[in-house]
């Protein structure tokens, strides 16, 4: 089965609903292991609980980028990974890594690109006072939250939403987009 690496800075719940995934079978792939950027974040706790290694690099601790993702490369290659999944990693990707797995980085980004991209997509489109925000997974490229799309599914938001309930629901449609589409993704390139 192809081997995943997901990439995640913060709470990690698509991580963790990903590694269910894998175990119920409905994503047909092997989790090799979690980069995280910050030491103290919660997703490697869940890690830890499902005994998924980590990899924990922090940028400072690095001359610059570059010397940063290469470390993070090289923690890739030790594992073959085959396929990245960016799942809260608030981080850009450089060139250097998209060379190295062109096509082959995947993001989840929590609103119907290309409206509301970067860090706050959901306060965004709240703010924005629209009814209708969504869900979106695309290939990565070397822009902010751009890249092909390779699925949306849309939320609405009515008149009883709170921020929170928002953020509730999309978490909820996230985490069962991202494994369906991987999967699919997964698919595609098996038939190539
Ligand atoms: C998710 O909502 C994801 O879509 C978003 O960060 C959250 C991480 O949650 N990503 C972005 O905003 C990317 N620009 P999680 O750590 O609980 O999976």
């Amino acid at each position: 089965w192809p081997k995943l690496a997901v990439m995640a800075s913060g709470n990690g719940s698509n991580f963790e609903a990903l590694v269910k995934a894998t175990q119920n079978h409905t994503l047909e792939a092997e989790i090799v292991c979690l980069v995280c950027d910050h030491a103290d974040a919660y997703v490697i706790e869940r890690a830890k609980h499902l005994q998924i290694p980590a990899i924990i690099l922090e940028p400072r601790d690095f001359k610059d980028k570059n010397h940063y993702e290469r470390a993070i490369v090289k923690g890739l290659e030790a594992y073959d990974v085959d396929v990245i999944i960016l799942a809260g990693y608030m981080r850009i990707v450089t060139p250097y890594m998209l060379d190295k797995y062109p096509g082959h980085i995947l993001n989840i980004h929590p609103a119907l690109l290309p409206h509301f991209p970067g860090r706050q997509g959901i306060q965004d489109a709240w703010d924005a006072g629209v009814s209708q925000t969504g869900v979106t997974v695309h290939l990565i490229d070397s822009g902010i939250d751009s890249g092909p799309i390779l699925a949306q599914q849309t939320v609405d938001i009515t008149e009883d939403d709170t921020l929170e309930t928002l953020e509730a629901k999309i978490h909820q449609v996230e985490q069962r987009l991202y494994a369906k589409t991987i999967q699919e993704f997964l698919q595609a390139e098996k038939e190539k």
